[in-house]
């Protein structure tokens, strides 16, 4: 069903498109909700969503044109189609309203064969985007599974079914969003970063799931990863694997110098990198390793303080503090299943 909102400050044009929407016939059926008055209408949009709005340009108060700029200014309706009911010579009228984000004009008096065929026009158009954005939401849930899975597989021989670089990915995020990041990086950033250890594959199983501390050779080996996973992720041409290809050579690094594999210093870490080494830090302290028990969150966040400006960005791991009430929300909801 397609909702269609309606508003116009005389009744008898309200009576009017009503009558055309009716002869639409739109094969799913649409629904015309109509108000006399755009403040009305206004309150109504902001918990409804809709297919189509019609909106006259003349009316007191609220004219079309703030109303347009209303609607266009609510998250809900920035994509909504709306078309302007103007008269025929009110030209400045409708650049203005095109500028505030208008759709298309209908001409008063209507003509009752162009107002169906826009309506009908608008109507399959608004069906086919919507559709889509079905099919990006199902893509992307897919990708994101498909990204786990594979991330969570290079993860201590699978034993902590992929939990780890699931938290990494999320703790990152949370992170990158107190740090003030650009919404759409910090949503990148949480799925590239679960990544970050995905060079382990080259990583022997017998080091992987050792359950004792590693000697020096096996250190030296693990820490080959950072650079297999890099060189296993660079050549992906998207954003969301280059990203993650950068994650996993330099999350190791820390900012004096003594990290790997490339011994950056300071800002010549990129920041995901910075992000990803106080996140990932902070879930090893937190997680049950083969060998040892889980550490508690405040110990693990001694740490980090303790070593903010020497091994952390001193700025991010201000950041993580911020964020901990999220952090420890996000460690309760993705506990390991230990198998
Ligand atoms: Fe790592
Ligand atoms: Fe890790």
């Amino acid at each position: 069903l397609s909702v269609i909102l309606t508003v116009d400050d005389a009744e008898v044009e309200l009576a009017v498109y009503e009558r055309l929407i009716r002869a639409v016939a739109w094969p799913g059926g649409a629904e015309n909700v109509s108000f006399l008055s755009s403040a009305d209408a206004l309150l109504w949009a902001q918990s409804h969503d809709v297919d189509l709005a019609i909106v006259d340009y003349g009316m007191p108060a609220l004219d079309g044109l703030e109303l347009i700029q209303r609607l266009r200014g609510s998250d809900r309706h920035r994509e909504t189609p709306i078309i302007m009911i103007t008269a025929a010579l009110e030209h400045a009228v409708r650049y203005r309203a095109l500028e505030l984000g208008a759709s298309d004009f209908l001409t008063k008096p209507i003509d009752r064969t162009e107002f169906i065929v826009r309506v009908r026009n608008v109507l399959a158009s608004s069906d086919i985007r919507k559709k889509l954005a079905a099919r990006d939401d199902e893509l992307m849930l897919r990708e994101r599974e498909a990204i786990h899975r594979l991330a969570g597989a290079a993860e201590f021989g699978g034993r902590a079914a992929g939990s780890h670089v699931a938290r990494v990915g999320l703790y990152c995020g949370a992170v990158a969003r107190a740090l003030s990041l650009p919404l759409p990086i910090c949503e990148l950033l949480t799925l590239s970063a679960t990544m970050h250890d995905v060079g382990n594959v080259t990583v022997p199983q017998s080091i992987l799931g050792k359950p004792a501390a590693l000697n020096s050779e096996e250190r030296e080996i693990v820490t080959r990863h950072a650079l297999a996973g890099h060189v296993l992720l660079q050549s992906g041409e998207s954003e969301l694997l280059r990203l993650a290809a950068e994650i996993a050579i330099s999350h190791h690094e820390r900012v004096d110098g003594s990290g790997y594999p490339r011994r950056l210093i300071g800002d010549a870490i990129p920041i995901a990198g910075r992000i990803c080494a106080v996140s990932d830090t902070f879930d090893a302290l937190t997680s049950r390793r083969p060998y040892r028990d889980a550490g508690t969150v405040d110990r693990a966040v001694e740490h980090l303080a303790k070593h903010a400006g020497t091994l952390f960005d001193a700025a991010v791991v201000n950041a993580f503090l911020a964020a901990l009430p999220e952090i420890t929300q996000i460690k309760a909801r993705h506990e390991d299943e230990v198998r």
